[in-house]
């Protein structure tokens, strides 16, 4: 094995420029798939059978396709489907929130499912509204409970994020390709985008354990 790190060292930081890429794409998509993953679930437990069959059927398609698939879809089918070219960032955005609101809805629901009747109960009879019961009492419970669920998925979405390197963003993994074209020398840069991310899902692990603690504290 003869390994030549000198010869990309000057590549590094435009390696690392592509961090706020990689960052960019996953909060956003992140939020999105919170948000709608929020809303699946409450229509997933809903009594109205109709929104739960749009809920599954939602996640079935997203659950049930590649995640790369998805993303090109919407890229390079946009101009033919809307007659638009949706722009790259957008289209990642797009990709990976929907994607993520299929795998989040069904933690949420799990977590929702999993909060004692009981609580349900009591805050009826208290006369509690049914928005107000899921808003503050219900939801709450469920999130603290499938923290480490959604760590999971976090970190899924940050790897993942690596595909949009298919529709031309300049994320992490781009980067590091094009150094490997540039230079011929693929496994050092590519090594260097590995550990790029390992260090970004070591920070995240950290963040989610310390935010764990200060949840569990607070029972
Ligand atoms: N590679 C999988 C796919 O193509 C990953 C899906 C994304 N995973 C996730 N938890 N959001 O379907």
């Amino acid at each position: 094995m003869n390994l030549d790190f000198e010869r990309i060292i000057p590549s590094i930081p435009y390696i690392l420029e592509g961090i706020p890429t990689t960052l960019q794409v996953v909060v956003v998509a992140a939020i999105i798939g919170f948000v709608l993953g929020i809303v699946l679930s409450i229509l997933k437990i809903s009594k109205i059978k109709p929104l739960n069959w749009l809920a599954d059927f939602y996640t079935s398609i997203f659950r049930g396709t590649p995640l790369v698939l998805q993303l090109m879809l919407i890229y390079f089918g946009s101009p033919q489907m809307l007659g638009i070219q949706i722009e790259a960032y957008e289209a990642a955005f797009l990709a990976f929130g929907l994607n993520s609101a299929a795998y989040i809805s069904e933690i949420i629901r799990g977590g929702i499912l999993a909060v004692d009747k009981g609580q349900r109960e009591a805050a009826l009879a208290l006369g509690v509204s049914e928005s107000s019961m899921m808003l503050n009492i219900i939801l709450p419970q469920a999130i603290k409970n499938i923290l480490p669920a959604l760590m999971n998925e976090l970190i899924s979405l940050t790897k993942e994020s690596a595909v949009v390197t298919i529709i031309g963003l300049a994320d992490i993994m781009r980067r590091a390709y094009i150094v490997g074209g540039q230079t011929f020398k693929f496994f050092e840069p590519i090594l260097v985008a590995g550990l790029i991310y390992y260090v970004m899902i070591m920070i995240l692990t950290l963040f989610g354990k310390l935010l764990e603690r200060r949840m569990r504290r607070s029972d």
